[in-house]
């Protein structure tokens, strides 16, 4: 239903909110076309950790590189070949550059300097690969809380040198920074406070060199960073993890070469990991490099941990030593469809919508193709089950068919009418694509607007009241402008929520931009608020917001 309002009336309730604009349920869409706009989608790479430990060297990292491009990983769309912890000792020169080890980190090509990391950077790019390295916000690093490998190092973080050493990395070369938080937790430092002065840190080295480095943070969760990393220091994009390590490294040939990765740590990083209100334009939930292919996992089990890392849309670092890899195992990390739906363009988080008995659970993502959705028919217990996906459950009209996909058995099943039911075997998951007809949404328009919608500037919000709440996480569609040349930011917050920085990029010519997110529409009935307020002088022009 459209309302519309008397002049009087407007004014009137304008005045009783202040300055915040007022926002009406309506069944028209925006007008303009509309766009999805292309956010950042989550990274996919490999990371030393798993598998070396702080073994790693320039020869393992080479190995690594030329493996992630003859086995095909890196046309699947994995890029980034990350150094974790070990690369560095804790040494500085008198001016406080890091110094690393020449011998670790030798000259790789003629006119090269032994001890200089531009050497495997250079090395990395030449594969057409891109290149990460590793810090800890606090002054310690990991190494001297539980030295996995080899002695503890103390000095192996950045405190008190951010400026200089986020400059090196970008100077150096490297695309990507991982920031882990052992030094940081160890001196009870604020993450919150030290991961914004990070970020500022890596937007003057990009100032300075042109050259961005991808955010990684890493502090497992603590102090609850899906709160605060989405858009940290008004980046671009970043990750953050959510939880700890799902296995301690496994490094073949030394005193750790017996452990095992287990499923129900994939499980557990994956239940800690669902936050989907903060994963949208760019942001993601980080749940860990994966254990895929490592001593452990049966090939089902790998299946399983890819299904549900490319439903969350985690970034996807493969931790295995890629130089030995199984066939199966590669097929299952390159397999181009459940890829598909990790690097979806709506770049969102599954939810759970359903959950038949204690264990037997349907996850649904929403993918950029209209009516679609990414569902994973889990189950947990000791026995084979029959698990049944509702198109009602999923936000799909109900009584439309919808064509049912099985992902990993790449085959179309067929159209079905409301529902969809599978056997699954204990312990494993169906992962599916369903496509029917989008369920019933409701458009909310602001009701007094300029051309362009409602700008959300400081001391102005953009509300839209009485949101109505079909299920508790909703997909919102934000339809929105923006015709500056750079990223714009709003904070939204939903009802009494910690909000959430979301970031919309400029929209070209006279195109209505549309993202995506996801919103915890915690109170029954039309009651429920959404708040846009500006995170720097000037945010987007928001139109309207379509709500599932
Ligand atoms: C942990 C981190 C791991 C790895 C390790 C290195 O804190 O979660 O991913 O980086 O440190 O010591």
């Amino acid at each position: 239903m459209r309302s519309f309002w008397s002049r009087k009336d407007a004014l009137a309730l304008l005045f009783a909110l202040g300055t915040a604009l007022l926002c009406n349920p309506g069944t028209l869409p925006a007008q303009g076309a509309q766009k999805l706009m292309a956010i950042p989608l989550p990274p996919m790479g490999w990371s030393s950790w798993n598998a070396f430990s702080n073994t790693v060297d320039s020869r393992v990292v080479m190995a690594q590189a030329k493996a992630m491009v003859s086995n095909g990983m890196a046309k699947a769309g994995y890029k980034y070949i990350n150094i974790d912890e070990g690369w560095w000792l804790g040494a500085r020169d008198a001016d406080g550059n890091i110094v690393v080890e020449a011998k670790a980190w030798p000259a790789l090509a003629a006119g090269e300097k032994a001890g200089d990391m531009a050497n495997i950077v250079r090395y990395i790019h030449g594969l057409g690969l891109k290149a990460g390295i590793y810090t800890d916000a606090g002054r310690d690093g990991c190494s001297t809380v539980g030295p996995d490998l080899g002695p503890s190092y103390p000095n192996t973080g950045s405190e008190g040198h951010y400026e200089q050493d986020f400059l090196q990395f970008a100077k150096w070369g490297f695309d990507y920074v991982k920031v882990d938080w052992c030094g940081g937790d160890k001196e009870n430092l604020d993450p919150a406070v030290q991961y914004a002065e990070i970020a500022r840190a890596i937007s003057r080295a990009e100032a300075i060199t042109g050259h961005r480095l991808y955010y990684s943070i890493c502090n497992w969760g603590a102090r609850s960073p899906w709160t605060w990393a989405p858009g940290i220091g008004n980046v671009a994009a970043d990750i953050w993890r959510t939880g700890g390590d799902i296995v301690a490294p496994i490094v073949a040939g030394t005193k750790n070469g017996d452990r095992k990765a287990e499923l129900k740590e994939v499980f557990r990083e994956f239940d800690s990991g669902n936050h989907p209100p903060a994963q949208h334009t760019g942001y993601y939930n980080d749940l860990d490099m994966m254990v895929a292919g490592m001593q452990g996992l049966t090939e089902a089990e790998n299946r399983v941990h890819m299904s549900l890392w490319a439903m969350s849309g985690s970034p996807l670092i493969a931790g295995a030593d890629l130089t030995r890899l199984s066939g199966e195992a590669l097929a299952t990390l390159t397999n181009p469809e459940v890829i598909a739906i990790d690097q979806d363009a709506l770049g969102l988080q599954a939810m759970k919508v359903a959950e038949a008995g204690k264990g037997l659970e349907v996850w649904a993502k929403p993918l950029g193709r209209g009516g679609e959705r990414a569902v994973a028919l889990v189950n947990r217990t000791e026995t084979v089950a029959r698990i049944t996906a509702n198109w009602s459950d999923l936000g799909l009209r109900p009584n439309a068919s919808a064509t049912v996909k099985d992902v990993w058995a790449g085959k179309d099943l067929g159209s079905f009418d409301s529902s969809y039911s599978a056997t699954v075997p204990a312990g494993d998951v169906v992962l599916l694509v369903i496509r029917g007809r989008e369920g019933k949404r409701t458009n909310y328009e602001i009701s007094r607007r300029g051309q362009d919608g409602a700008t959300v500037q400081k001391g102005e919000p953009v509300v839209f009241k009485n949101v109505a709440s079909r299920t508790r996480v909703a997909p919102v569609v934000i339809a929105y402008t923006n015709s500056g040349k750079e990223l714009r930011y709003a904070d939204l917050r939903v009802n009494g929520q910690v909000p959430t920085r979301i970031a919309f990029p400029p929209t070209p010519g006279s195109a209505v931009g549309v993202v995506w997110i996801e919103a915890e529409l915690d109170r029954e009935g039309a009651k429920n608020v959404l708040s846009f307020s500006a995170a720097s002088e000037l945010g987007p022009s928001i139109q309207s917001i379509l709500v599932q």
